[in-house]
């Protein structure tokens, strides 16, 4: 027997209707006097699951950070359906074996897991056969955790060929690291260039991670209008901190590319509202308090992020910084459409991923109830309005609050 979604408000088409949503795996059917067990959400809206392409679920070697049970337990009470894993793991995530062992610990989760392919010089050759066991690739082009960097430029321009060939999504980290956060920032419009021109000469499909400038938004945007295949994603981060922070709260806010500047910030927002940002990824990044209170130039750098994002974007729709139209397409349609598969929205015959949101429920972010193992939020003690109250992963109830 179907459930049923029964009196709440469906996010279809660009907005919220009135009406019913019937399904077991896959939706079913949309509409009114549908047969199936009715779960009352009168009074709720409900959206398309969130898809989170940029997530570090750890695992293997680094499990106490996180792993793939905590990472998606964190991701469904948050709202999030589907999360892309980065593969800088301990030990990284470059050889079809571990790649496949990934696989299963994805599958077995409370998500949808999609898993990146880690470029290394050693893997050059088996890129084709790489590809038949992920979902997208990743390239570092920036140092960074987990030291994957590929210097060299003749290899640099190997490897995107080689993935290109593919028809994968290329996912590149192009902020140089090891250098102080404020020339990370003043460089970052440069460094996404050069993935720019690097990911054009062989027509690669080509996706930037993490964005935090207006600079850098201002160059991807011109590649865009020069009709190359480029989009991004900003992270919540950059919406919610800056430098600022960076000051008072030290290792705790120690992220790569580092926060930056309240205009930068300010900029991300208009651009959102313009609809010009592409999706909002978390790159959710866990280390533990232990780690990071190793301080500043010690502790491991990367913030937790995927319990959250959807509260902070809902919070945000409520106090009239972003529309819910804004919301579902940088965390939902437009992840889908642009790494390929049929999800995001809500629409007959499609998977079940749902989420059933309170957009009146108030809560305050609190360390003792958050999920990700890492047991800490750079969020903690704001107070939110708009939360999941229920998630569905192809129509499994994942999370109920
Ligand atoms: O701050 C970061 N942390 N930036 C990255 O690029 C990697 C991430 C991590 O894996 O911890
Ligand atoms: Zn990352």
């Amino acid at each position: 027997m179907p459930t049923i979604l029964a009196n709440g408000q469906v996010f279809i088409d660009g907005k919220l209707q009135r009406t019913d949503i019937a399904f077991d795996q896959k939706i079913q059917a949309i509409g009114k006097n549908l047969l199936g067990e009715p779960v009352d959400c009168l009074g709720k809206i409900i959206l398309p699951g969130a898809i989170d392409v940029h997530v570090h679920f750890r695992d293997f070697n680094q499990s106490h950070k996180e792993d793939w049970q905590s990472g998606s337990h964190a991701a469904v009470r948050g709202g999030v359906t589907t999360v892309f894993d980065m593969p800088n793991n301990d030990p990284p995530a470059t050889t079809v074996e571990r790649l496949q062992e990934k696989r299963r610990k994805a599958d077995a989760s409370l998500v949808n897991g999609k898993i990146y392919g880690g470029l290394s010089a050693e893997n050059v050759d088996q890129i084709a056969e790489i590809a038949k066991v992920v979902d997208a690739f990743k390239l570092y082009l920036g140092d960074t955790t987990g030291h994957m960097i590929i210097s060299d430029r003749a290899l640099q321009k190997e490897i995107v060929h080689r993935v290109a060939e593919t028809g994968k999504v290329l996912a590149v980290h192009a902020q140089r690291g090891g250098i102080a956060p404020e020339e990370i920032t003043a460089h970052e419009a440069k460094d996404l260039q050069y993935a720019i021109e690097l990911s054009s000469q062989f027509k690669a499909k080509l996706h930037l991670a993490h964005v935090t400038t207006r600079a850098g938004v201002e160059t991807i945007l011109d590649a865009k209008r020069r009709g190359l295949d480029v989009s991004f994603e900003t992270c919540p981060q950059y919406l919610f901190f800056t430098t600022e922070e960076r000051s008072k709260r030290g290792a705790f806010m120690k992220v790569n590319p580092p926060v930056a500047t309240a205009a930068d910030r300010d900029f991300l927002w208009e651009a959102l509202r313009a609809g010009k940002i592409d999706m909002i990824a978390t790159d959710h990044a866990p280390h533990t308090i232990e780690e990071k209170n190793l301080g500043m130039e010690k502790a491991p750098s990367g913030l937790p992020g995927v319990e959250f994002v959807l509260p902070l974007l809902l919070d945000s729709v409520n106090a009239g910084g972003t529309s819910l139209e804004q919301l579902v397409k940088v965390c939902c349609a437009r992840p889908a459409q642009r790494f390929g598969f049929p999800k995001g929205k809500i629409s007959a015959g499609l998977d079940a991923d749902l989420v059933v949101i309170d957009m009146n429920l108030r809560k305050t972010i609190t360390r003792s109830e958050i999920a990700s193992k890492c047991g800490w939020s750079p969020y903690e003690t704001m107070t939110l309005q708009g939360w999941p109250v229920m998630t569905f992963v192809q129509g499994q109830l994942r999370f109920r609050s």
